[in-house]
């Protein structure tokens, strides 16, 4: 057995460019030193996003041109359906154009204002959403997760003991949803184990909470499972994903992650009545309930999709690939979130430059070297993202953690393009003490990160 070795071969190539330095600090000075601002074409190695970015299968390619776009009852809309309800077991499924669309529908229809969403950690985009439907998104992530170098295999449970606390405390009245987000996103890529999904359930069931999954990453969890969980070696990934789906009451999913498609998401629920108020939603805002704003062609992707991202093959290759990337790294002299996950690292920004005091923002400065440097997008997660500014955009309250996430992108970069991130890493690491901090020059009011100004400084 050879762990990395890919289930495809590529057939189809698309040209990235190369810059000059030169080229580089000129294309970043314009994008006002926000990586969001960069094109497309100025970038060699975009590790943004694992959102939409992944490469689509000659199968999946090959079922879009039978794409049906009839306007209702598409051919196109049954196979989706039928593979979401095989795959989770709930008997009604709505389309949707992405993940956060799912949330907005699904949120306002069970959440009132002045209730509570109890998470392991909300997604960015999930915690809008709760907030705009009137609620407060309230994060019990396991104590577990603080400590960022252990090689605990479950550091993205939620704290079971905080979740009963505060449904038998005083808080308990007003919590309307509990989500657990799968494989947790914002804190470090890291799986949710069967055992405290299980829990959590079982709570919730006894204090009648709705039990939902954010279930962007469902196959790599469950791969994750697979191999650090005991009892499940003999469960294929799509197995201990519907067991994980039989848990809860629903989902939300963004399918341009495990759906191996550019585009695309998914509700899934069990409840008649709420599926039938997030109908009317989504025929009101999204499209009608065959198609909820996909084109017929990107419904026939997602059912291939689903069926290719749960091959054992592909994901032991793609976590293979992540673990050696991790390797690398850290031989290279950079620490990151341990143990590795699978669709993106979180680089120790803090530790590496310890020169920089939060406010100049040691990870949003270690991301800006890796473009500067070597041309590769990523993104901070640390007080740029996360902390407190005042009006005139001065840190008053640090993020717990200044992170980097390399989100890798399915089925898109070779190991040597891994490679060549790895030693651009290794180039900085010689020097850390010349990577310079970042001022703000401009900031919104809201999701800053997107739409933010600065400076070196
Ligand atoms: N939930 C999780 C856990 C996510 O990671 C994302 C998106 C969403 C929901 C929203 O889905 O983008 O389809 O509307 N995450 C992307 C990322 C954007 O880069 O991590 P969407």
């Amino acid at each position: 057995a050879f762990p990395l070795l890919p289930p495809y071969r590529i057939k189809v190539v698309e040209p990235i460019p190369f810059l000059t330095a030169g080229q580089r600090r000129e294309a970043y000075a314009a994008a006002g030193y926000n990586p969001f601002n960069l094109r497309a074409d100025q970038i060699t190695v975009d590790l943004l996003s694992d959102s939409g970015t992944g490469a689509t299968s000659s199968a999946q390619e090959a079922a879009a041109a039978r794409g049906d776009e009839s306007y209702a009852g598409a051919r196109s809309w049954f196979p989706f359906r039928d593979e979401v309800r095989d795959l989770t077991g709930y008997p009604h499924v709505l389309p949707v154009h992405q993940g956060r669309a799912a949330e907005r529908i699904v949120f306002s229809t069970i959440l009132r204002p002045g209730q509570i969403c109890l998470s392991n950690t909300h997604f960015d985009t999930t915690h809008a959403n709760v907030e705009l439907a009137g609620a407060e998104a309230r994060d019990l992530p396991t104590p577990r997760a603080l400590d960022l170098d252990s090689d605990d295999p479950f550091k993205g449970d939620v704290d079971l003991d905080a979740l009963e606390r505060t449904l038998a405390g005083p808080d308990g009245e007003r919590v309307g949803l509990v989500l657990m987000t799968i494989t947790n996103n914002g804190l470090g890529a890291q799986p949710v184990s069967m055992a405290n999904l299980t829990a959590a359930s079982e709570l919730c069931r006894r204090y009648r909470v709705p039990f939902w999954l954010d279930a962007a990453r469902f196959a790599e969890n469950a791969w994750l499972v697979r191999e650090r969980e005991p009892g499940y070696a003999d469960l294929s990934p799509r197995e201990i994903a519907t067991r994980a789906f039989q848990l809860a009451d629903g989902c939300v999913i963004s399918l341009k992650k495990d759906g191996l498609a550019p585009v695309g998401g998914v509700i899934g629920v069990r409840d008649p009545d709420i599926f039938a108020t997030c109908e009317a939603n989504l025929i009101a805002t999204e499209g009608f309930s065959t198609y909820g704003g996909l084109a017929g062609h990107d419904l026939e992707r997602l059912a291939v999709g689903l069926r290719e991202v749960v091959d054992e093959d592909y994901l032991r290759s793609r976590a293979a690939s992540t673990a050696r990337l991790a390797r690398l790294i850290n031989e290279a002299g950079v620490d990151t979130v341990q143990p590795a996950g699978i669709h993106a690292l979180y680089l120790n920004a803090g530790r590496l430059l310890p020169h920089l005091d939060p406010g100049r923002f040691p990870g949003h400065a270690l991301a800006s070297q890796l473009y500067l440097t070597g041309g590769i997008r990523c993104a901070e997660l640390g007080s740029l993202y996360l902390g407190e500014l005042n009006d005139d955009h001065q840190l008053v309250r640090p993020a717990p953690f200044e992170l980097v996430r390399l989100a890798i992108p399915r089925r898109v970069y070779t190991e040597a393009h891994l490679e060549y991130v790895a030693r651009t890493l290794g180039e900085i690491a010689k020097q850390p003490d010349q990577v310079p901090g970042y001022r703000i020059t401009a900031a919104p009011r809201v999701l800053r990160h997107f739409k933010v100004r600065l400076e070196p400084a």
